[in-house]
């Protein structure tokens, strides 16, 4: 399994894991304005390898499981997307007065399920975390995070150290709260 650098050619592939990963989904363009604008941010963990990505899980993707492809996704002849992260920088007009200008945010991560628990996640994270500080001097980086999400929370809080700020009330569409997390970048690791 490789992790490298998204690309353009990555992202229906991208937008494919998604709508088949998490509720939360983005138009098309959502996913262009992010490797556009920040083109070293964001990563894709891929295989050539041939095993499938084993049963569709419908609560997972709540409403949007019609629209799902759940056919593994080839981003090119014989590679196959497992995971991605999708980050960017503050683009917040009101924070461009601040330091908070110079925070990074991940949109999404997610990897498909037979690839999960092999420490992707984490090596997806690790290189949008350096990315974020090396090449886009932020100094900590924002994620939400929904209450029940067990696997994610562990990685985020225990693993990656990200600390909990907040718990955002009916952050999420069907009114489930967040919790608002951030990491604060160490310039020197
Ligand atoms: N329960 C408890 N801990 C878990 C679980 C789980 N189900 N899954 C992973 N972890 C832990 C691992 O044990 C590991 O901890 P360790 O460092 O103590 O060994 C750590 O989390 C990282 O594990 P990885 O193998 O790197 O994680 P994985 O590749 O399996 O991906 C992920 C984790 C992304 C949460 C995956 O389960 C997934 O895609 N879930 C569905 C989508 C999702 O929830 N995405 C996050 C939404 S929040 C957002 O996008 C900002």
């Amino acid at each position: 399994i490789t992790i490298r650098r998204a690309t353009i050619e990555d992202m229906l592939c991208m937008q494919n894991a998604n709508l088949h990963n998490l509720p939360e989904n983005y138009l098309f363009k959502y996913y262009m304005y992010h490797v556009l604008s920040w083109p070293e941010a964001s990563f894709v963990a891929t295989t050539t390898d041939d095993v499938g990505f084993g049963e569709f899980d419908e609560l997972a993707a709540g409403a949007n499981a019609s629209r799902c492809k759940c056919d593994p996704c080839y981003v090119r002849p014989g590679e196959k997307l497992v995971g991605y992260v999708l980050a960017k920088m503050n683009d917040d007009p009101a924070a461009a007065q601040s330091q908070d200008a110079l925070n990074g945010h991940i949109t999404s991560l997610s990897v498909m399920r037979t690839y999960r628990r092999m420490g992707l996640a984490e090596k997806l994270m690790r290189q949008a975390l350096f990315a974020l500080s090396e090449v886009y001097k932020a100094n900590f980086v924002s994620l939400h995070v929904r209450n029940s999400n067990r696997a994610a929370l562990h990685l985020y809080r225990d693993t990656l150290e990200f600390e909990v700020l907040d718990v955002e009330k009916s952050y999420y569409l069907d009114g489930e709260d967040a919790y608002a997390m951030k990491k604060v970048l160490d310039t020197d690791e």
